[in-house]
Formats: C-alpha cells, structure tokens, sequence
C-alpha cells in the first residue's frame, strides 16, 4: 500500500512510520525536520518518500502535494498525525496560544485534506485517517485550546465521512489515551494507563485495515473518560474541578519540591 504520514519525525508518527514499513508499506513521510525522516529512509532503503514541509503553510502543502503526485499515481492512505500541545494558563488566557494550536492541529489537517484527496481518490481504497485525542470525551483542566483543536478535528472527520462514503473513501478517526512520547514528556501532571508510543504504532496499524470510524484506545481508560462526561453536569464540573486543583497541585510541588 502506498501511504502518506504526517508528523513522522518524532513520537507517535515516526513509531507509527517504523510499524507500517517493517509490514511492507511504502511510506511517504512528512514533517519540518528533514533529518529524522532522511534517518528512516536510511533504515528501510527503497521504501520511504521524504518530503519535508511545514504544514501550517499552504504553499509548503501544495509543492508537497506536487511532488508526491510525481512519484506516486495515487496514494491508497493519508495519516493526518502532525499536531501539538500546549497548555492554557486561564490567569493568563492567549488568543495567540489557541491559535497556534488550532493551526498546527486543525488547518494544517484541512490543507492536507484539499491537496491529497485528489490522489486518494485515484486509489479503489481510499483512506482518510486522522490522530485526534481522547480529550474530546471529557473537557480536561488547562486543555481549552488542545481539546478545541481535537474536537474540531472530529467533527470535520465525522463531517467528511458522511460526505467520502459516496466515493467509498473511509474515514478512520484516532483517539488515543496517553502515549509517552516528546510531546507528553513535558506534562507535569499524572498520566494514567500510558502507552509506549511503540505500542501505540502496533495497536493502531492492526486496527486500519478493516478501515473501522474510530480507533479510541487504551479501552478503560476512554470508557472512564465517557461515563465521566454522562454525569448530570453539576457532578462533571465537580469532578473537572477536582482535576483542575490536583493540575495545579501538580505543577506547585514541581516547581517549589
Ligand atoms: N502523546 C500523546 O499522549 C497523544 C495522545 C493523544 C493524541 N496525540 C496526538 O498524536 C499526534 C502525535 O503526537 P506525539 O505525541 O507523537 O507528539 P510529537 O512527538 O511532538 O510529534 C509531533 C509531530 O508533529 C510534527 N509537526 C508539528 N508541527 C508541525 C508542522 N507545523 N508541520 C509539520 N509537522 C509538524 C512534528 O515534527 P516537526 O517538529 O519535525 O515538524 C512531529 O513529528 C498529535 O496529533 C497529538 O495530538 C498524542
């Protein structure tokens, strides 16, 4: 199969590039630093397509679009995994963090989707697939602007695949739990049930061939995460509430231990 990822150079997406190469793929890889990715193609020789770009630019998308059209007549899969995380301090709330947020996570997905659905519409199995969060089952302390991005990111999926399934492109929507991986390394608060990015590469691409909507992983923890949001909502602020102060408790031991 012939695959496009995003976010390759690091964490989940260069786990997630190791899994599908080591199964056979070829595998075009994307993501600002060159390096990383020329390291993997290095590793699987003949088997990896290096296209660095920032994907926050729509020029930088288009050229990458072009040339990916080049060497490939179609793409069978595209993996929007590119994303980031930065946390709101509410005391000082910034439009600005929310928007870099939303761009990396939410428009660079959209400009990738205008560019690349051409070449999967080539393909007899078009797939669309997208990393979102778990955070979008419960609204999570500090998350405003990371759970906006994902919850936006949902609903253009859950969107696009009523609007895909004419053409029978499929759309899979990914929500992990927590995975140790640079990313995650600098949160300063508990993260239960964690993975290894490594595991989390495994699950997800032993789940993608059926092309199912939803891969949401790990199970009790979103299961926690879902009952918790059908509370009566007294009961969810309370408990948000809860979590917040223990965020905050977190973060004061860790700065005056
Ligand atoms: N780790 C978790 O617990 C967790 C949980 C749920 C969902 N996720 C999601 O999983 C995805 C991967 O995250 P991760 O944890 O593996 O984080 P990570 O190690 O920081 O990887 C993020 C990747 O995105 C790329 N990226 C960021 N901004 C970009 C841009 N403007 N243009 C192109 N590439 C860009 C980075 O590459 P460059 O810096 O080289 O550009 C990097 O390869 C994200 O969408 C994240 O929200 C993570």
């Amino acid at each position: 199969m012939k695959i496009w990822l995003s976010g390759a150079s690091s964490g989940l997406g260069l786990a997630l590039a190791r899994q599908l190469l080591s199964d056979g793929h070829q595998v075009a890889v994307s993501a600002r630093r060159a390096e990383p990715l020329q390291t993997l193609a290095g590793d699987f020789p003949g088997q990896v397509l290096v296209l660095p770009a920032d994907l926050t630019d729509a020029s930088s998308v288009a050229q990458l679009a072009q040339t990916l059209q080049h060497h490939w007549a179609q793409l069978d899969m595209a993996i929007l995994n590119a994303g980031t995380c930065e946390y709101m301090d509410v005391q000082h709330y910034q439009h600005a963090l929310l928007e870099h947020v939303v761009r990396t996570n939410l428009f660079s997905a959209s400009l990738c989707i205008e560019h690349l659905l051409p070449l999967l519409r080539r393909s007899a199995h078009g797939h669309l697939v997208a990393i979102g969060s778990s955070a979008t089952f419960f609204p999570l302390p500090r998350a405003e602007a990371y759970g906006a991005s994902k919850a936006a990111l949902r609903y253009l999926m859950e969107s696009l695949r009523v609007d895909l399934a004419a053409e029978h492109i499929a759309v899979t929507l990914v929500s992990p739990g927590f995975i140790d991986t640079p990313l995650t390394a600098q949160n300063d608060f508990p993260m239960p049930m964690q993975l290894t990015a490594e595991q989390a590469a495994r699950h997800i691409a032993r789940r993608l061939p059926a092309q199912p909507q939803e891969i949401n992983f790990p199970r009790v923890f979103i299961a926690i995460l879902k009952l918790l949001n059908h509370l009566p909502a007294a009961l969810r602020l309370a408990v948000g509430q809860y979590l917040s102060r223990n965020a905050k408790e977190d973060q004061s031991n860790k700065e005056h231990p």
